[in-house]
């Protein structure tokens, strides 16, 4: 690896640890279908259990940074500068229905500023790996975020809100836009991940509504550091508290985003 800090050491560690026994549950999933709370209950569990071990790993390491966490929510730590922010599975629905696309996401906030991300695809053993100044990696690789210029020639990933969530007459807005002018787009099912595959220029662009700190902190430096843009919905901050997140390459970031918000007028 061209680039590895202590501080990403302590973070890719924890990834790992807590991984195993992801990939252990994501095994022992398709035994489960008869069992008596089912599948749903046991990937809770998975869950829960992961994120104590990334806790525990975090917490043996910088005792006095604060946590916020999906599953845990918020713990104040003594050193206020310094922040967790910890999704343990993103990309649950997947899990639970055996789909190998979910991600561990771990970020550290510091002085109220997104400082370092990891992202780790458990299956595909894929490590994301970004600190601020020091570039995005990929399992040692330095991550560029994609060149194309052309919105038609471009691959955009999205998510699409289901049952309980609002939006969705915007996002089908949002998706006519984006689909009658661009070469595709996906939805894979992992915000975090999607993010990483923008750093990766694996997507040319993402846009999501809604979504959690935890589900983008650790996405936003990867894209940041592979030199990419990343705002809300509206093109503020606000991408952790909920405004949305739009991220893409330089080149098409405004096309992107004039595309979102002419679909969604009023935000
Ligand atoms: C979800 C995933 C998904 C996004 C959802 C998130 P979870 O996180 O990131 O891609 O569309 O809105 O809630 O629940 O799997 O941690
Ligand atoms: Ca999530
Ligand atoms: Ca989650």
């Amino acid at each position: 690896m061209l680039y590895r800090s202590p501080l990403l050491n302590v973070m890719t560690a924890a990834a790992q640890k807590a991984a195993r026994g992801l990939i252990r549950d994501f095994g022992e999933l398709e035994h489960l279908q008869v069992s008596r709370k089912g599948p749903a209950d046991f990937v809770s569990k998975a869950d829960r259990k992961a994120e104590r071990v990334i806790k525990a790993e975090l917490k043996k390491a910088r005792p006095a940074y604060g946590l916020l966490m999906e599953e845990g929510g918020s713990e104040p730590g003594t050193d206020i500068s310094n922040r967790w922010i910890v999704d343990p599975l993103d990309g649950t629905t997947n899990f639970l229905h055996g789909i190998p696309h979910f991600a561990i996401s771990i970020a550290l906030e510091r002085d109220r500023d997104l400082f370092a991300g990891v992202v780790y695809s458990p299956i595909q053993d894929e490590m994301y790996v970004a600190e601020k100044g020091q570039g995005a990696y990929l399992n040692g690789r330095r991550l560029r975020v994609s060149g194309r210029r052309r919105v038609d020639d471009a691959l955009f990933a999205t998510g699409i809100p289901f049952h309980g969530l609002p939006d969705h007459d915007r996002f089908q807005r949002q998706l006519g836009a984006v689909m009658a002018v661009s070469a595709g787009v996906r939805r894979f099912g992992s915000a975090a991940l999607d993010l990483a595959y923008v750093a990766a220029g694996r997507y040319d662009g993402y846009w999501e509504n809604g979504l959690s700190p935890w589900d983008v902190a650790a996405g936003i430096v990867l894209v940041r550091e592979a030199g990419g843009f990343v705002a809300d919905l509206a093109g503020g901050r606000g991408m952790l508290e909920g405004a949305g997140i739009l991220a893409a390459n330089t080149e098409l970031f405004q096309p992107l985003a004039k595309l979102i918000q002419g679909a969604s007028p009023g935000g």
